[in-house]
This record gives structure tokens, sequence and C-alpha cells, in this order.
């Protein structure tokens, strides 16, 4: 097969280039892991298993005209596993399902199986607003897989459900005591923080973590594309969060900001769990970026908050080989943008959160 996709239409946005060396054009052919050109290692595949969402939280998703793409646009069972093959061949080693919300994909539990049997994916976790898993959780977890993130953007039903536009507190924090009992361990939480809407919550939320093992987040809401103007006016950044947090709790203790995790991670005094805080807006972390998202029609997204893509499904239905999808996988890592342009003013405008999944 020819290489389908022509690079000029992957609109790869100029770098700030001043204190990276980009390696040599020729790198991204030799074997062994994949490596940006920028030398990060990329190792994380986020697969957006499906833009439909049982939620419609106000961060992520508009009220109305949210863009479903038809049945046929997405990835098959098949394909995604043959697509988990190829990056596995060229090093990735953790997988992350997300929606939408991944949990209403049809046969979610054997896509799991089916990528956790895939040699050389290490880990496979999934970022879910719970709804589904109190029935969920333990085929999930009998099925392979390793972790879960679970959203909580508050602890008031009534603010829950305006949050999210009609989420059912209870039944989601029915799926987060599942995702315990069925040894999701120890269980990540992840809360986005709106200003005029949760942002007085914020230490009522980090409670859970006193006498719980948990490991909470806090995240700064982006503008990606439906949601640009709110989160532009809404976001609350991570050091005016930790100026609440300490007003109630004395000073947090700070513990370490770890490889590439995108979290800079504290614990209230005495907690059993830990508190982390995704700065994307105040503090961008793309230096330490390992990652690179599929979205459920098939695209690879080379950085959450640019509209850089690669079209895998194309290259699929034309008949692809294993070893070309290694090659056009290597070639989009090779193409990662460096970091985001918000500063710039460069904002993605071509999908929401929901079809790119956090
Ligand atoms: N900004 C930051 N995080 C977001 N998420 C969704 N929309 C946004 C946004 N605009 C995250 C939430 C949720 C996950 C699916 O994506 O944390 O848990
Ligand atoms: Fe659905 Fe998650 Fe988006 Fe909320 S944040 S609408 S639960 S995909």
């Amino acid at each position: 097969m020819s290489t389908v996709i022509p690079l000029s239409s992957i609109g790869v946005a100029e770098q700030p280039v001043e204190t990276y060396i980009p390696a040599p054009q020729e790198f991204y052919r030799q074997g062994g892991p994949a490596l940006d050109s920028f030398k990060r290692r990329i190792n994380y595949l986020r697969i957006s298993l499906t833009d439909r969402c049982n939620f419609r939280c106000l961060y992520c998703m508009p009220e109305h005209g949210a863009h479903f793409a038809p049945r046929s646009e997405l990835l098959t069972d098949d394909e995604l596993v043959r697509v988990v093959r190829a990056a596995a061949s060229v090093g990735f080693e953790k997988i992350r399902l997300t929606g939408g919300e991944p949990t209403l994909r049809r046969n979610i539990v054997e896509i799991v199986r089916g990528i956790g049997a895939t040699p050389g994916i290490r880990e496979i976790s999934m970022t879910t607003n719970a709804l589904r898993l109190a029935e969920m959780a333990g085929p999930l977890r009998e099925a392979g897989l390793t972790r879960v993130n679970i959203s909580i953007d508050s602890l008031n039903p009534e603010k829950f459900r305006q949050m999210t536009r009609g989420g059912d507190f209870a039944r989601v924090w029915a799926g987060i005591e599942a995702a315990e009992r069925v040894g999701f361990n120890p269980l990540k939480l992840n809360a986005v923080v709106v200003r005029g809407l949760n942002d007085d919550e914020v230490a009522d939320i980090a409670r859970l973590t006193v006498d719980r093992p948990w490991q909470l987040r806090f995240i700064e809401m982006m503008p990606l594309a439906g949601v640009g103007d709110l989160a532009e006016q809404s976001v609350v950044p991570t050091r005016e969060i930790i100026a609440r947090l300490e007003q109630v709790y004395g000073p947090l203790e700070y513990i370490g900001w770890f490889g590439s995790d995108p979290a800079r991670t504290y614990r209230l005094p005495g907690a059993q769990g830990t508190l982390g805080f995704i700065s994307s807006i105040t503090e961008p972390f793309c230096s330490t970026c390992n990652r690179m998202r599929l979205t459920a029609d098939g695209k690879l997204h080379l950085c959450l908050l640019r509209d850089n893509e690669l079209d895998l499904r194309a290259a699929l239905r034309n008949g692809a080989s294993d070893e070309d999808l290694s090659a056009l996988i290597r070639q989009a890592v090779w193409l990662k943008p460096w970091g985001h342009g918000l500063p710039e003013g460069v904002k993605p405008t071509l999908r929401g959160m929901s079809e790119l999944g956090g």
C-alpha cells in the first residue's frame, strides 16, 4: 500500500523550537519505541470508544447540537484491536478507554479482553462517569481492566444534576463503591472545577481523601470545541484551589510530580488519600507528554488542544497491512506537536471533549 495520508493534510502547526532541537527527520523510521521529533517517548494511547454519553456535563458537551458520528464511521471492534496491536508494536504500553462514556459501547467487556490480551500492553484503564459501574465493575475487572478514573464534580445531588445536566448522584456513588469493592484500587476520582458552580465545594470534595485511600484530582477546565467561552470565563486556577483548601486544612503536604503524570500530588494533613492538581492552563505539562488519542471515528489526534489528526480509519479501510499501520502510527507520533498554543490564541475548533475523552 502507498501511504494513504498526504502529510500536507494533517496541518502540523508551527512549533516553538527555540529550546528544543528536533531529532533528525529519518529518526521515526528506525525501529524501537516510537519517539516524537522532540524526543518524547509516546507510549500511552487514549481511545475514545464512542462519542455518545448519558450525561451532558456542561464543561464537556453543549446542551443541544452535539455532533454524533453515525455507527458506520466508528471503528469496529476488530479495527480497534488491530490498531492497538499496531500501537503496541511501536512501543505503546498503556491504553485508556474513554468516550463519551465508554460503558455505552456495545461489547465493552470483550473489547477490554481483546486489548488486554495484546502482547506489549501492560495496563488498560478507563475513564467513566460511573453511572453503569454498579453493574459493570465486576465484569470489567474480570476481563482485565486495571484501573478506573471516575468523574465526580459535586457531592451535592442537586448541583451534580446541574453540572452533568441530569446525572443521578446516587447511582454514580453506587458505581464508585462497586469499583472499590471489586478491587480497582487505588481509586482515582476527577473533579473539573468551574467558577460559580463547584468552586465553593472543593474543600468538601477534598475531604473524601481524609479516611479513604483515594486519589482525587482537581482539573482546570480546558477550552475544547463547544465550551471555549465557558472555559475562558470560568476556569479556576490551581493556585486558587490550593489557597481555598489551605484556608480550611492548613498547609498541604507536597508529595511530588512523577514522570508523565500530569497531576502534581499533595496530601491533606494526616489524610489516607492524595490530592492531585492538573493545571493544563496555568502550568502546562507538555514537556513530559507521553500520550496520543484515537477518536471513536478512527483518527489519531496528536495533541488534545490542537486540531491535528491523522486518519487511521481510511488506512484500515483501504487495505493497510499491519506493517503499514505501525508505520502510520510511528509517523503520527513523529508529527506530534510540541504542545498547546493557548497562550498564542491557538484554540481547538474541531472536536469537543466528548469525542476525545479527557
Ligand atoms: N476541561 C477539562 N477536563 C474535562 N473533561 C471533560 N471536559 C473537560 C474540560 N473542558 C474531563 C473530565 C471528565 C473526563 C471525561 O474529561 O475530567 O472526567
Ligand atoms: Fe459524558 Fe464525561 Fe463528557 Fe460528562 S465529561 S458529558 S460524563 S463524556
